[in-house]
Order: structure tokens, then sequence, then C-alpha cells
């Protein structure tokens, strides 16, 4: 009898010490993407807390040539990029990226495509030393930029390629490099991912990178948060109830802001969901001009500089939505962007709410030089760890 309780007792003494061992061998993953456009880099003191660095883009063109090319053309070679980070970030080569899809049609089409492009991209990460690849594909299946001029039908086979195409490239990779893929935000562009094949994707992947900002843009016609917390919710979920373990999802953060033109009198007294009239062409889906985005790293464009200002100063947080927005009504200009603090709330209602396994920015430099929007979630990070710790 007391062999028994004290059996039981050593189990769960076991139990937990596993447990805690466990999770502190899996830290939480704290992503950026270093872009091209704004390849900085802060200091210790701000980058140490960085788990991975994915380098973006590589084009998908490159993996469908001949074998044996050993051109990797990318912003920074990666022995540079990972100088920059602490001794442990791994780093990443991310492949493809908005508009830069085309290569993925060709290199997903076929079992022989799909093997060439598999091993140029193992090929690709021995020769540039980097610890794994993220597979920016955006987006398979259709809803990309060119929606307009291929429609989604020409593409529907690519619900089938999509998890073999990345099962060849997890298999020339081996399992020791990292793989991981940037996955859309919205519900009605996740047409590759269902409880059929995101099971089969997830197989390949150590996570995924749920894009959960752009998703208001100028497909839209009323006024959205783009980075907001119900939305980022729905996505994240969208994953999770197809079969994706939470501990796999990282949550996308931005780190620039988005404004909209919008029409006037009907924006007055309910700023949320207010008509912004046609933001795109409908024939062509080219874009009309009524809207535009800047990193914090950019300049504020000249035409909307005043209405930053406003926006910054004046702007509010919606608590029900859950993002900090400003409505301009003396130039009708829709403003939807994560302050710090907007930042610092994902953290408990999204991030521990659903137990994600990390975040990700898009991206890094654009951050730069002030990098208080690293810094706030840095220190949503440190809150979960420490909240962890007290458990
Ligand atoms: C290797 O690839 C680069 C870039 O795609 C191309 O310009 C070059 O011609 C290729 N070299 C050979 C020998 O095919
Ligand atoms: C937005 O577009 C949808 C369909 O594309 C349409 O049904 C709706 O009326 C439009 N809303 C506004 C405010 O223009």
């Amino acid at each position: 009898m007391i062999t028994a309780v004290f059996k039981m007792a050593l189990v769960g003494l076991l139990t937990l010490l596993t447990a805690g061992v466990a999770s502190a061998a899996t830290p939480m993953r704290n992503i950026m993407y270093l872009t091209g456009q704004h390849p900085f880099v802060p200091d210790t003191s701000l980058s140490s807390p960085i788990t991975h660095a994915a380098m973006a883009f590589m084009s998908p063109d490159l993996f469908n040539r001949e074998e044996g090319n050993s051109t990797w053309p990318l912003f920074m070679p990666v022995h540079e990029a990972r100088s920059k980070f602490s001794s442990g970030t791994q780093m990443l080569v991310a492949i493809g990226g908005w508009g830069d899809s085309a290569g993925f049609d060709t290199g997903a089409c076929t079992d022989e495509s799909r093997a060439k492009f598999a091993r140029n991209v193992a090929a690709m990460v021995d020769e540039t030393g980097a610890d794994g690849v993220d597979i920016d594909w955006e987006y398979p299946a259709g809803n990309g930029e060119d929606w307009k001029k291929i429609p989604n039908e020409a593409r529907a086979w690519q619900i089938a390629a999509y998890p073999k195409f990345l099962a060849e490239i997890r298999s020339a990779l081996g399992p020791d490099k990292v793989m991981s893929a940037a996955v859309p935000g919205l519900p009605h562009d996740m047409i590759a991912f269902t409880p059929e094949t995101v099971p089969q994707i997830m197989d390949s992947l150590d996570f995924l990178n749920v894009m959960a900002y752009d998703l208001m843009n100028r497909r839209d016609n009323v006024t959205k948060h783009h980075t907001g917390i119900e939305a980022s919710l729905t996505a994240v979920r969208a994953y999770m109830e197809n079969g994706a373990a939470a501990d796999k999802i990282n949550l996308g953060f931005a780190f620039y802001a988005k404004y909209f033109h919008t029409e006037h009198e009907p924006c007055v007294n309910n700023p949320i969901g207010c008509p912004t009239g046609p933001l795109e062409d409908p024939e062509t889906g080219v874009d009309l001009g009524r809207a535009g985005s800047f990193a914090w790293r950019d300049d504020v464009p000249q035409d909307v500089r005043a209405s930053f200002d406003r926006a910054k100063t004046k702007g509010e947080y919606d608590q029900v939505g859950g993002g900090y927005y400003y409505w301009d009504e003396a130039e009708a200009i829709w403003w939807t962007f994560d302050t710090p603090m907007a930042v610092a709330k994902k953290f408990p209602l999204i991030v521990e709410k659903e137990k994600l396994g990390g975040v990700f920015a898009w991206g890094l430099g654009e951050d730069a030089p002030k990098w208080v929007h690293l810094r706030a979630l840095n220190a949503g990070m440190r809150s979960l760890t420490s909240r962890k710790e007290e458990l």
C-alpha cells in the first residue's frame, strides 16, 4: 500500500520533471524575416532573443534550373547575415514571396519537377551554409498576385501537389534541416489548406508561419484591422481545425503601417466597416493607388504625412476586433497598424490563449532604427516565459 502510493508520487514527480525538461528544451520561437529592402539588425541586447532569421527572398525560379549551377542570388550571403545575429540563431533562406510564384507553379507540377526542385533546394542549403528554408508560396492553388490573369481553377491541381512538393523538399533536406512555410491569413486564401492536406503538410514542416497581417487589403471594400486580434484568431484556428498542432504555429506580426482612402459620409459615425470604394480595378486587379503601406524604417509618404501624424496621436484601440485604428475625417483615410501596446495585447490574447509555438515578424529591419515594436515583441515573449516558469 505504502509502496504503491510512493510509486505513484514518484511517477508524478518524474512526469513533472520530464515536462519541465521538455519545455526548457523547446523554447518559444521568435522568428524575424530579414529582408533585402531593410537588411538591418539591432545590437545584441535586442537580437539575442531571436531564434531564427529568415532571409527574404530567394527566387523559386532558381530551383527549376539544371542541377549543378551553384549561383544562389540573395541580397546578402548567409554567412554574412549569420554574423549579425547571436551564435545560436538559425539562418533560413525564404524562397518565394508575394508576386514571385511562377517558379512554384513550374516546380510543383510533376514528380520529376518536384524531385529536381527539391534536390536544388538541398544543394542550395548545403552550398550557402543555411540551416534550412522557409517556403513562401503566395499562394498554392490561387488568389496570389496574378489571380486575375490566371484563374484559380487553372491551379486546382496544386491542392494535391503542394503537400507532395513539400514532402519532396523535406526528403531531400533530411530530418535535421529546418523547414517551414509561410501561409495565408485569410480563410478565403487558404484554398490548398484542407482537413485532408493540412496533416500531410505538417508532416513535412517544423512549423507554420501564419501571416496574420494584410488581413485588410485592396481586395476589400470596407475598413478593417489589417492585423487585428479577432481576425488573427480566425487565421490560426483555421489551421488548427484542419489538423495543425498549436505548438507548430507561429503568429505573424507586421512592422509596418497600412492606410486606405475611404468614402466620407458613411464613415463619419462608424469608421470600422465603412465603405472604401474600389481599391483595385475589378477587371485587371491593378492597384488604383488608394491604398498604401510603409515600414516603420521608411519615410512616411509626403501625401499622407499630416494624416499619419493625427493617426499616431488620435488613434484608438478597438476592443471588439482588437486593433489600433484611426479614421481621419479631414482626408477620409483609414489607418490600421500595431502600436507597441497593440503588439503586447497579442501575447495573452492569442499566443498564450491558443498555446502557439511562437511568433514571427515581417520584418526585422522594417522596425529600425527605434525598434519599438521589436522591443514590445521581445517583452511579450519574456512575459510568456516567466508565466510558464511560475506554473
Ligand atoms: C546559373 O544560373 C544563373 C542565374 O540563374 C545564370 O545566369 C547562369 O547562366 C547559370 N549558369 C549556367 C552555367 O547555367
Ligand atoms: C463589397 O463587395 C461585396 C461583394 O464583392 C458586395 O456584396 C458588397 O455590397 C460590397 N460592399 C460595399 C460597401 O461596397
